[in-house]
């Protein structure tokens, strides 16, 4: 009798052993991997940020969900990236709310020259509800925002030629991002705006195709154009806040534990890249001094006054006057 037990005992816990094995091939097998594209390379601090939203997913959804991210503009450009995270072929993109504009007329309101008078006031309005609820106007056409992450201040850059006032644009060939607002911005300031594809700016750079565009620091080095382009000026004409954007049938599908997980590390590595921001713009001015970038800061003023028409238009436009008063009503409120 003895023996028996002792052998049912045996069989019991090899027969736990093997669906305990079978379960957990089960989970795996479940577990899904998620695609991640953006364009920018893997030292950037916005790639390191989202490799911490792909940690806390993981982290978060006990490794139900995994992150795979492909950097670089791999997918093609940020056009395309939203396009196949619109049809599912990808999960996740992290683009620029600029070249979301071409989707959606609310997003052109975050590239509204001098929309935000401040850094405080860039992130108290990001952080607010007007953000989320911009986050969910394409949801008809396929995906949402989750957060945002910031990507500083956009101001002028040129092969040789310091821009001390608007009128130092005239002649000058600046290319911005594919959005009718970036278009309109450098008109009213009197260059010759040339929308192109970020991928293709330091080449044309080099080639002499554009004589300037307008970026952050970090494009001086990570993207290297401090290379060719000499004379940074802080217009801070623009804080242009990347998106991150997630396909809707893929949300769906998730369990409310794994929306949860999502959400909660979308915020985090909003928080996380914060910190990572501010020392990569320390760090990239460091070392376009040393590749001979010479920075300067011209008044604000003239820039603000050319592109006055443009804020008299978003606070009319039906797509933008609700939230472009809201925005604007923050600081007022201060
Ligand atoms: C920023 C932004 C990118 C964008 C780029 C551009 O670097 O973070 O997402 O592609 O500007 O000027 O195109």
């Amino acid at each position: 009798m003895k023996k028996f037990i002792t052998f049912s005992m045996i069989l019991l816990l090899l027969a736990g052993v093997i669906s305990g094995c079978v379960a957990q091939a089960a989970e795996e097998e479940s577990a899904i991997t998620m695609r991640l594209a953006h364009n920018q390379g893997e030292t950037h601090p916005v790639h390191k940020s989202l490799v911490e939203f792909a940690r806390l997913v993981e982290e978060k959804t006990d490794g139900s969900i995994k992150i795979k991210l492909y950097p670089n503009g791999q997918v093609g450009s940020e056009r395309e990236a939203i396009e196949l995270t619109q049809t599912g072929a990808i999960d996740i993109a992290k683009v620029s709310s600029s070249t979301l504009e071409n989707f959606s007329k609310v997003y052109s309101l975050f590239s509204l020259p001098y929309l935000f008078d401040s850094q405080d006031h860039y992130y108290q309005a990001m952080n607010s509800d007007i953000a989320k609820e911009i986050y969910q106007m394409t949801s008809d056409i396929g995906f949402s925002g989750l957060t945002f992450y910031d990507s500083g201040t956009r101001n002028f850059y040129t092969d040789n030629v310091e821009i001390t006032h608007p009128d130092d644009l005239r002649g000058l060939k600046i290319r911005v991002q594919p959005s009718p607002t970036s278009i309109k911005m450098v008109e009213l300031m009197g260059g010759s705006p040339t929308p192109m594809p970020y991928g293709e700016v330091y080449t044309s750079l080099q080639q002499g195709v554009i004589d300037g565009t307008e970026n952050n620091e970090t494009a001086l080095t990570d993207s290297n154009h401090g290379e060719v382009a000499k004379e940074y000026s802080y217009s801070e004409h623009a804080m242009v806040p990347d998106i991150l954007i997630m396909n809707n049938s893929k949300w769906d599908q998730l369990s409310t534990k794994q929306k949860n997980a999502i959400t909660e590390a979308a915020e985090e590595s909003t928080a996380f890249h914060k910190v990572v921001w501010e020392q990569a713009v320390e760090d990239a001015i460091e070392g376009a001094k040393e590749k001979g970038v010479n920075f300067s800061t011209p008044d604000k003023q003239p820039f603000m006054d050319a592109v006055q028409p443009l804020h008299d238009e978003f606070a009319e436009k039906k797509e933008t006057a609700k939230y472009y008063k809201e925005i604007r009503k923050l600081v007022e409120e201060e």
